[in-house]
């Protein structure tokens, strides 16, 4: 299949194209061959194929490949965004809230939340999907959340370290034995990541060193939510172990930032939190020019953050945090798929599995210039109707 008539096409390959980080190639073309690129350069130049798709001058980019969502979830707590608006703090407790409804619903109901989620993403251009557990906070609530989100990604992460749950509010530690012991034992063989909250009424370093460990022997890789609520040990903890990402890192001091720097940990900022709980935005600026990695993504989950609209958070790192349109739009593709180790999604050189989005527009600018457009026009490179192809 040649895709043709592309005014703009982004493959993050700088070695064509532009020359910049964006290899951007113009009136380009793009061949596919069984979900994979298997031919990129100027639409004059291409080879002869069985069939063409003309996108009419229209931009191509690289999908989006969100590395930070909580999907599995019941209800909703538009009341608490409503408060927080006018002047209540946003704080995790409110986690509880959603653990009681999520608990309560059937593995259908979660199930098709999911999907209506994953639907919401793909139609916003998100090919590549990490979607989290933490609202079930019990062995069986933790280990069906994870089997429900391993129908919608490979790239599923245990975090039974949420906040403590509730039946253990005086027994923290008892929380984390459990978290460690029988709640992993169920819940590694549907995960690839875990995750610990480390953060202002959640988990301390020690806890997290802790549970980071026991997933680790238990062969999967590590992440952490951290400095969100305030400085905290949490990116210290990350860069020290070593961690792919360390997620949110809204509130960082000039250490933390040259740890991430040395560590290469990817910093994963989530400028929807911000938005959504009104606080003061992540200074991605600061990190790019440490010479930290960083990647965006949505943390779409019904407390801190109920957007699942990357080019929303492309707009607000260019408005908000200091991004170039082109740096937003690398760490929320490259960016995020460095933050899963996936090396064949997140950009669109020969080889790279054919997520490509078309946008309606003649440009990626477009994303940040035409905040809250629905400028996705075509997600054509599925292997089935189902799912990304990215996803399975
Ligand atoms: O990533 N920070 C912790 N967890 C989520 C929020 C969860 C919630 O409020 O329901 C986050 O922001
Ligand atoms: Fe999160």
């Amino acid at each position: 299949m040649l895709i043709t008539g592309i005014g703009e096409l982004v493959t993050n390959d700088s070695s064509v194209g532009d020359g910049t980080a964006l290899g951007i190639i113009a009136n380009a073309a793009v061949v596919v061959e069984r979900n994979r690129i298997a031919w990129v350069g100027e639409s004059s130049l291409a080879p002869a194929t069985d069939a063409s798709y003309d996108v009419g001058g229209r931009a191509v980019i690289p999908g989006f490949v969100d590395s930070h969502s909580h999907l599995v979830f019941a209800g909703d707590r538009a009341h608490e965004f409503s408060a927080r608006m006018t002047g209540t703090p946003y704080s995790a407790g409110g986690i509880t809230t959603t653990v009681a409804a999520t608990r309560a619903a059937t593995d259908e109901q979660l199930a098709a939340n999911v999907a209506r989620l994953v639907g919401e993403m793909r139609r916003q251009g998100t090919t590549t999907i990490e979607i989290k557990s933490g609202y079930g906070l019990t062995v069986h609530d933790e280990a069906r959340s994870l089997a429900i989100a391993r129908q919608a990604t490979r790239e599923t992460t245990f975090l039974g370290a949420h906040v403590v749950a509730p039946e253990y509010a005086d027994d923290p530690a008892g929380y984390v034995d459990l978290v460690t012991g029988p709640m992993l034992d169920a819940c590694a063989p549907h995960a690839k990541w875990i995750d610990v909250f480390c953060d202002r009424g959640a988990f301390d370093a020690d806890q997290a060193r802790a549970i980071l460990q026991a997933g680790k022997a238990k062969g999967l890789g590590g992440r952490l939510h951290a400095n969100q609520l305030g400085h905290g040990p949490g990116v210290q903890l990350a860069c020290e172990m070593s961690l792919i990402a360390v997620d949110h890192c809204t509130f960082l001091s000039d250490d933390d930032v040259s740890a991430l720097a040395e560590s290469g940990t990817t910093a994963t900022l989530l400028p929807g939190v911000e938005f959504s709980t009104r606080s003061p935005y992540p200074d991605a600026r600061r990190l790019i020019d440490a010479g930290c990695n960083v990647a965006l993504a949505s943390d779409c989950n019904p407390g801190s953050s109920y957007t699942s609209s990357m080019p929303l958070c492309i707009a607000l790192a260019v408005r908000e945090m200091g991004m170039s349109p082109g740096e937003a739009l690398l760490a929320a593709t490259r960016g995020g798929a460095n933050a899963l180790r996936r090396d064949e999604v997140g950009h669109l050189q020969i080889g790279a599995t054919a997520d490509l989005v078309i946008l309606d527009a003649p440009s990626y600018l477009h994303l940040a210039y035409r905040p809250g457009v629905p400028l996705v026009f075509d997600v054509p490179g599925f292997v089935d109707a189902a799912f990304p192809s990215s996803v399975t």
